[in-house]
């Protein structure tokens, strides 16, 4: 198990840390940001505990979601986050999720965040499977997994109870060998 870290022209991936606080609740308080997300609007202490939750994680534990911060190098603030999760029964599938500040959004950090993180577990981990699931409404969400080039491989219908309706989703996802085949 490991600290992780990711480098990219503009981003770094990191653990969160708690000088993280106000740019994190900026928009993990936003209505618009968390609207297709598993969690709802957090307030600051949710956040601060949250961070805490996050800071001393290690990758490599399997099973286990960790969220990691993404800061912008020149400013060195937070600008999102993401996660990722090694599958508890083979560690060789990775799934993973991203946000990214409704500031910063459409500045194409989250697509250098992921090409990023996918660089990361198929290159460095050599990871053999890496899935996203997503809304099917998350028209920002979509447009990122298939700019990267992602593969749309499933399209559960009210599959998931979410806040409030039946929601439906898509399940993207990207093998070492495709990953060959795209990397830009
Ligand atoms: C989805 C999300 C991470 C995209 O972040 P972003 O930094 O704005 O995305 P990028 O600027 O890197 O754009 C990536 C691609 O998606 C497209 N895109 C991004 N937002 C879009 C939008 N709202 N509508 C249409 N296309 C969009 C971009 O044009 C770009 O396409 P291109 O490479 O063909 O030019 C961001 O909108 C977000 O955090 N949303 C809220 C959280 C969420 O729902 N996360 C996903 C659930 S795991």
């Amino acid at each position: 198990m490991e600290k992780l870290t990711i480098k990219t022209n503009r981003i770094l991936i990191r653990n969160l840390q708690l000088n993280d606080l106000d740019n994190f609740h900026r928009y993990r308080s936003n209505p618009s940001v968390t609207q297709y997300q598993g969690f709802d609007v957090m307030d600051k202490k949710e956040c601060e505990t949250f961070i805490q939750s996050q800071t001393d994680k290690l990758f490599g534990k399997k099973g286990e979601w960790v969220q990691y911060g993404i800061e912008n190098k020149s400013t060195q603030q937070l600008i999102g986050d993401c996660a990722i999760k090694l599958q508890e029964e083979d560690p060789r599938i990775a799934e993973i999720g991203i946000t990214i500040s409704h500031l910063e959004q459409k500045k194409g950090f989250a697509k250098e965040a992921m090409l990023g993180i996918l660089y990361f577990l198929f290159e460095e981990k050599k990871i053999h499977r890496v899935k996203e699931i997503v809304d099917v409404e998350n028209i920002a969400s979509i447009k990122l997994m298939e700019s990267i080039g992602f593969r749309k491989e499933g399209h559960f219908i009210e599959n998931i109870f979410f806040k409030g309706k039946w929601g439906s989703e898509f399940q993207y996802a990207m093998l070492h060998s495709e990953w060959k085949k795209i990397k830009l």
